[in-house]
């Protein structure tokens, strides 16, 4: 039997985000050929893991159909060239599914099943739109069990504003413009890109490659931001610059137990401390980030205060701003998305959990004071998850 382990983020990559539907720059790119991709990235700057040491492999995709489907985990090791030897599987908590490939293989490692694993998550969103081919059960709205608007994620965001009035829209509209000039902040002092692994592209216009994310808009302005449609509801509050777009995308991470950091000479970027997935009402999914992340501190014994950099999914705007409401923290606390988040960059449902650790775990690297950073996002039919992680650079001073 394996000894328990500490859960070390090793390291992680992700595709380009592209903008999805035909004008996208993945629109003629298999959903599994990105993960491929960023599999391939991941081995290459990691050479000294072993292939054949690889003990699974975890891909999650929201809708489970066509080249997202026949279990991606495996699929995708073997088209990246791990040996036959390598299992793999597929996973689906819709928009946590990466991050719930992270904790489930995580948690392996953790009891000392493991040693090595891939996780991660892909969602080509022009290829397979939100809830295509889903076939909800009756009950659910004969009986109650959800509202009509449960299904719809922006009509939840509309909720909650409607909860919060002290939310604006002008508050909502403030942070998706924030997000969007981080974002090219981020981009100019060449934060993001490291981590990024570049996709061949075939398009009519022939070969091309893609280096970044193509759905950023950095000249944002609020007096533009005003004057956009509300889709969800007439006079509604959420629209498409205080709303994650959709999104193609992929994201892949190594995670390894302390006996394999030793035996391959790894230097890992953060430690997983713990996590939890909590349940709301459906209709106002958004706010399921807030008992998931109470709940991982308490197991933590940690408090808020204790958290000195935040990588918050921003599928809504008003979805985060409930968030950082509910914890006293400001709109623009300069700990929460430095890089900016999933308005600007997007939000490819199971891909996004991993980019989030992505991004923690650069921070994390210029930040040697911080000691612990947390990563949360919301989950259609009303979830959280949130994972705690320790900085391995901490100086030990904070
Ligand atoms: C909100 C949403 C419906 C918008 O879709 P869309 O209409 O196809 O989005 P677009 O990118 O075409 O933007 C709509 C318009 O707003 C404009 N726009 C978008 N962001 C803007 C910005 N930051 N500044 C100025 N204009 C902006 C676009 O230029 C476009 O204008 P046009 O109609 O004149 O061309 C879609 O992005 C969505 O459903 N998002 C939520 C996804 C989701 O639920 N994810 C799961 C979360 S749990």
């Amino acid at each position: 039997m394996g000894d328990s382990a500490d859960v070390m983020f090793v390291d992680g990559v992700r595709t380009p985000f592209g903008r999805a539907g035909e004008k996208g720059m993945y629109w003629n790119t298999r959903a599994d050929d990105l993960v491929v991709k960023a599999m391939i990235g991941l081995m290459e700057r990691n050479p000294n893991v072993p292939k054949d040491r690889v003990d699974d492999v975890a891909i999650a995709a929201t809708t489970q159909q066509g080249d997202q489907g026949l279990t991606l985990g495996r699929t995708a090791a073997i088209l990246a060239g791990l040996p036959k030897s390598v299992p793999g599987f597929a996973i689906d908590r819709m928009c946590a599914g990466a991050m719930t490939s992270v904790t489930t293989l995580g948690s392996g490692i953790g009891f000392g099943a493991y040693d090595v694993v891939l996780a991660g998550g892909v969602e080509h969103m022009g290829r397979h739109p939100m809830g295509f081919g889903a076939d909800p059960n009756p009950r659910f709205l004969s009986e109650r069990l959800v509202g009509e608007d449960a299904l719809n994620m922006g009509k939840t965001a509309e909720r909650i504003h409607d909860r919060f009035p002290a939310l604006t829209k002008e508050r909502s509209d403030r942070f998706g413009m924030l997000s969007q000039h981080k974002v090219a902040a981020a981009y100019a002092a060449g934060k993001l890109q490291p981590d990024l692994i570049p996709v061949a592209l075939r398009s009519e216009a022939g070969w091309g490659l893609a280096t970044q994310d193509e759905g950023m808009r950095p000249e944002t302005t609020m007096e533009g931001l005003a004057t956009l449609r509300t889709p969800f509801r007439p006079h509604g509050r959420v629209t498409a610059g205080n709303a994650s777009p959709l999104t193609d995308g992929a994201t892949v991470s190594l995670l390894a137990g302390n006996d394999a950091v030793k035996e391959f000479g790894l230097k890992p970027k953060m430690r997983m401390v713990t996590f939890g997935f909590a349940g709301v009402d459906p209709e106002i999914m958004g706010l399921g980030p807030i008992p998931s992340t109470e709940k991982a501190l308490r197991k933590a014994g940690l408090s808020i205060d204790d958290i000195g950099l935040f990588e918050l999914n921003e599928a809504f705007a008003i979805q985060v701003l409930s968030f950082l409401d509910h914890f006293g923290i400001d709109d623009d606390d300069p700990r929460v998305n430095q890089w900016g988040g999933a308005i600007a960059i997007g939000h490819p449902l199971a891909a996004s959990g991993v980019r989030l650790m992505i991004q923690l775990a650069a921070q994390f690297a210029e930040h040697p004071e911080v000691r612990y950073g947390l990563t949360a996002m919301c989950v259609g039919l009303g979830q959280g998850g949130s994972v705690i992680w320790e900085n391995t650079n901490w100086n030990g001073k904070a």
